[in-house]
C-alpha cells in the first residue's frame, strides 16, 4: 500500500533532523553543529555532526551523510516509505494510505502467484530426488559422493529434475497451474508451439531470498556433454540476479553471530563450507559483487572474507570488485587457496577442524594482501614498482574512513619500501583529483623550475602577494583544524601546497613557521601556542588575524534575510582559490622582474635563459589563470 503524495509532504514539512536523531543518539552542540559518536562505525571520539539548519547529518569518520529520512533507513534498516510511515507515526501525521489501484493489485497478485508456483516446483523436485528411482539413483547418490548428509540436502531444499521433456510443465498443469505462469517464472521455456522443461536432468539447487522464500533455481548437469554446466532462472518478477546472494538465508544468522561473512564463488562452495562448520558464507554466484549485493551483507556485518581460487589470473581480474567493497566501508579481509583449490575442493580435502584453522591462518587483509601480490610479480623491475604503488594507493583511497587510511599508509610504507610522505603525497593526489572534478592544482614545487626562476622567488613581494600570504595565514589560523571536502585537514591541505613555497613578507614567513611547528608537534593549529611563541608585531598580526571579520556583516544579512554562505560552509572552496590566487600572484611578479631583467642583458646566451624562463612561467601562468577563470593576453 502507498502512501498519499499529500501526506508525504505533509511529513517532510515537519521534519527536524534533530530530533530525528536524537530519538537514536545523544547530540552535543559545539558550534553550530551537533555531535556524537557515529552509528554506522565503530568509534570512540565523536565524528558524526548534525546541522540542524541545513537538515543533514555527514560522518568525517566513515563517510556517511544525508538527511533524516536516510538517517530513518540506515539505522533501522528500512526502505523509503518504511522510513516515512515510522516519521509519520513519530510526527502524528494521519498517514492517507491510497488504495491500491488495480495494477498494484496485479502485481501483487503476480509477485504472489510466482512464489507459490516456485514453491510447487521446489517440492515436486525434492519429492523426485528422495523418493523417485531415477532421483534417488543419479541425484541423490551424486550429493552423497559429494559427501553431502542428508541433513544439509535438506537444509539447502536441494532436488532433481528429470530426464525428460516436460515432466514438471505436465505435473504443474495438472494441479491447475497456468502454463503461462509457469513460463513467468521462468520454469518452462516456449518455443514455437512447444513448451518444455528448462531444466532436465540435472540436481536443482533453489535460490532463496532472505525470508526463505525460493525465487529461483540453479541446475547443474551430471553429463559434462550435456550443455552449460549451470543452468540458471532468467530474471523475473522475484528474481533479479544483482541482489540475491546464494546461501544468505542459510547463512545469515551465523554471519551476524560470527560478525563476517566469507564471499566465495558458487554453489557447491557455500554448502561445502557448510559441512565444514562455516556456516557463515554466501556466493555471488560466478560473477563479481554489485553494490546491492554488498548492502545486503551490511544488514549482517562489516567484515568480508573474500576466498580466492588459487589461480593468479582470477585474482587479479577480481580485485577492482573489491575495491567497491572498500568503498561500502567495510573491512576487507582475503584467504588464497594453494593452486588448484577452490573453497569446496579444499573444505572437502581438509576435513573440518584443519579448514577452519586454513582459514584463520591464512588470512590477511585486503591491503597488504594486494601489496604483497604485486610486490611478488614486481621483484626488482622499477616500472612495476611504480605501478605497484599506484595500485595500493588507488585501494587505500577507496577507504572512507580517513583513520583506516593512515594506518594503512603506513604499513604500506613499511611493506613496498618508501618514504610515507611519497605515499601521502601519491594518495592526496588521487583526492584532490577526484574531489575537483578533476582539475587538479598545479603545484608549484622549485625543483619544477630552473635554477634562475628559484632565485627569483627570493626578491622582494609586492602588495598583491602580501594579501595573499595574510589571506592563507588567516585562513590556517581560523580553519586549520577543519577538514575540506575530500576530508583533509585544511592545515595539510596548505603545507602540502606550500612545501617549497617560502611567504615574501617576513612577519607572514615567521608566522608560517610557528604554525609549520606547531602542526608537527601537536597535530594540529592550536592558537594559544602560537601567541605563547610570538612577540610584537608578529603577535599583533596573529590576534588581528584570529578575530573574525566576518562577524558584523553576517547579523546585517540576518537582519535583511539575505543567505550568504558562510565562509567556514565553503572553505575546501576558499582554501583552494586562496592558493591558486596565491601562486597566480607570485609567478606574475616573477614574470615582471624577468622581463625587466631580459631588457637590460646583453649576451645572447643569458638572452637565451632568460627566455626560458619566460617560457616556462607563462605556462604555469596560463595554467592557473585558465582554472581562477582569469583571461591573460599573452
Ligand atoms: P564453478 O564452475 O566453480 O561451479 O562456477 P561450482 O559451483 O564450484 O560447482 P562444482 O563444484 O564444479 O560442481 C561457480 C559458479 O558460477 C556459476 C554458478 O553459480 C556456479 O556455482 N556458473 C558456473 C553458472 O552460472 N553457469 C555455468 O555454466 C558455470
Ligand atoms: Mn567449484
Amino acid at each position: 500500500m502507498s502512501i498519499s503524495d499529500q501526506s508525504l509532504e505533509e511529513i517532510k514539512a515537519r521534519i527536524e533532523i534533530e530530533e530525528v536523531v536524537s530519538d537514536f543518539l545523544s547530540l552535543k552542540r559545539k558550534g553550530q553543529n551537533l555531535w556524537a559518536c557515529c552509528p554506522f562505525h565503530d568509534e570512540k571520539t565523536p565524528s558524526f555532526s548534525v546541522s540542524p539548519a541545513k537538515g543533514i547529518f555527514k560522518c568525517f569518520g566513515c563517510g556517511k551523510a544525508g538527511d533524516a529520512i536516510e538517517f530513518v533507513k540506515e539505522i533501522e534498516g528500512l526502505d523509503y516509505l518504511e522510513a516515512m510511515k515510522f516519521l509519520g507515526k513519530k510526527y502524528g501525521v494521519e498517514l492517507e494510505e491510497e488504495p491500491p489501484t488495480p495494477e498494484d493489485l496485479a502485481r501483487q497478485s503476480q509477485r504472489e502467484s510466482l512464489f507459490i508456483v516456485l514453491n510447487f516446483a521446489k517440492e515436486y523436485f525434492q519429492k523426485l530426488l528422495w523418493e523417485h528411482e531415477q532421483g534417488r539413483a543419479i541425484g541423490l547418490s551424486y550429493f552423497k559422493e559429494r559427501g553431502y548428509p542428508e541433513k544439509v540436502i535438506k537444509i539447502f531444499e536441494l532436488g532433481y529434475s528429470l530426464e525428460a521433456w516436460d515432466a514438471l510443465r505436465k505435473a504443474a498443469l495438472e494441479q491447475g497451474y497456468q502454463q503461462k505462469l509457469l513460463v513467468e517464472a521462468g520454469l518452462v521455456v516456449e518455443k514455437e508451439e512447444k513448451a518444455y522443461d528448462r531444466f532436465r536432468g540435472r540436481v536443482i539447487f533453489p535460490i532463496h531470498n532472505i525470508t526463505g522464500k525460493v525465487i529461483a533455481f540453479g541446475a547443474r548437469t551430471l553429463n559434462s556433454q550435456k550443455g552449460p554446466k549451470y543452468l540458471n532462472s532468467p530474471e523475473t518478477d522475484v528474481y533479479q540476479k544483482s541482489k540475491v546472494l546464494y546461501g544468505l538465508y542459510q547463512g545469515r544468522t551465523a554471519i551476524r553471530q560470527e560478525d563476517n561473512c566469507y564471499l566465495v564463488e558458487g554453489y557447491t562452495d557455500v554448502i561445502s563450507m557448510h559441512l565444514s562448520g562455516v556456516p557463515n558464507v554466501v556466493a555471488s554466484s560466478g560473477t563479481s559483487l554489485t553494490e546491492d549485493q554488498i548492502k545486503l551483507i551490511k544488514r549482517y556485518t562489516n567484515n568480508i572474507t573474500v576466498l580466492f581460487d588459487g589461480d593468479t589470473a582470477g585474482i587479479k581480474a577480481s580485485l577492482r570488485g573489491i575495491d567497491m567493497i572498500l568503498s561500502s566501508g567495510a573491512n576487507v579481509r582475503v584467504v588464497e587457496f594453494p593452486q588448484g583449490e577452490d573453497p569446496d575442493s579444499y573444505a572437502t580435502k581438509l576435513g573440518t577442524t584443519e579448514f577452519k584453522d586454513f582459514l584463520n591462518y591464512q588470512v590477511a587483509d585486503f591491503i597488504t594482501y594486494k601489496t604483497q601480490l604485486f610486490l611478488r610479480e614486481a621483484h626488482d623491475d622499477p616500472f612495476k614498482r611504480v605501478q605497484t604503488i599506484k595500485e595500493v594507493v588507488l585501494s587505500i583511497s577507496k577507504i572512507p574512513d580517513p583513520l583506516q587510511r593512515a594506518v594503512y599508509m603506513k604499513k604500506c610504507s613499511g611493506l613496498l619500501d618508501i618514504d610515507e610522505s611519497l605515499l601521502i603525497g601519491e594518495l592526496n593526489k588521487l583526492q584532490l583529483k577526484t574531489s575537483r572534478q578533476g582539475v587538479p592544482p598545479p603545484t608549484l614545487r622549485t625543483e619544477d623550475l630552473t635554477e634562475l626562476t628559484k632565485e627569483r622567488i627570493s626578491r622582494n613581494p609586492n602588495d598583491a602577494i602580501t594579501h595573499q600570504e595574510s589571506e592563507s595565514i588567516r585562513l590556517l589560523l581560523n580553519y586549520g583544524n577543519s577538514k575540506l571536502d575530500d576530508d583533509m585537514f585544511l592545515h595539510q591541505y596548505f603545507f602540502q601546497e606550500l612545501a617549497d613555497v617560502e611567504f615574501k613578507t617576513p612577519k607572514y614567513q615567521t608566522i608560517l613557521e610557528l604554525l609549520h611547528t606547531c602542526v608537527k608537534e601537536q597535530g594540529r593549529v592550536d592558537a594559544q601556542i602560537l601567541l605563547e611563541r610570538s612577540q610584537g608585531a608578529v603577535k599583533l598580526e596573529i590576534i588581528n588575524l584570529l578575530s573574525d571579520k566576518y562577524e558584523i556583516s553576517s547579523q546585517w544579512m540576518d537582519k535583511f534575510q539575505i543567505y550568504v554562505p558562510q565562509e567556514k560552509e565553503i572553505l575546501s572552496d576558499v582554501a583552494y582559490s586562496n592558493l591558486l590566487r596565491l601562486k597566480y600572484r607570485v609567478i606574475k611578479k616573477l614574470i615582471d622582474e624577468n622581463r625587466a631583467e631580459l631588457k637590460q642583458v646583453e649576451a645572447q646566451d643569458q638572452q637565451q635563459k632568460l627566455l626560458q624562463v619566460d617560457f616556462e612561467l607563462k605556462k604555469s601562468r596560463n595554467e592557473l589563470a585558465k582554472l581562477l577563470g582569469i583571461v591573460v593576453s599573452d
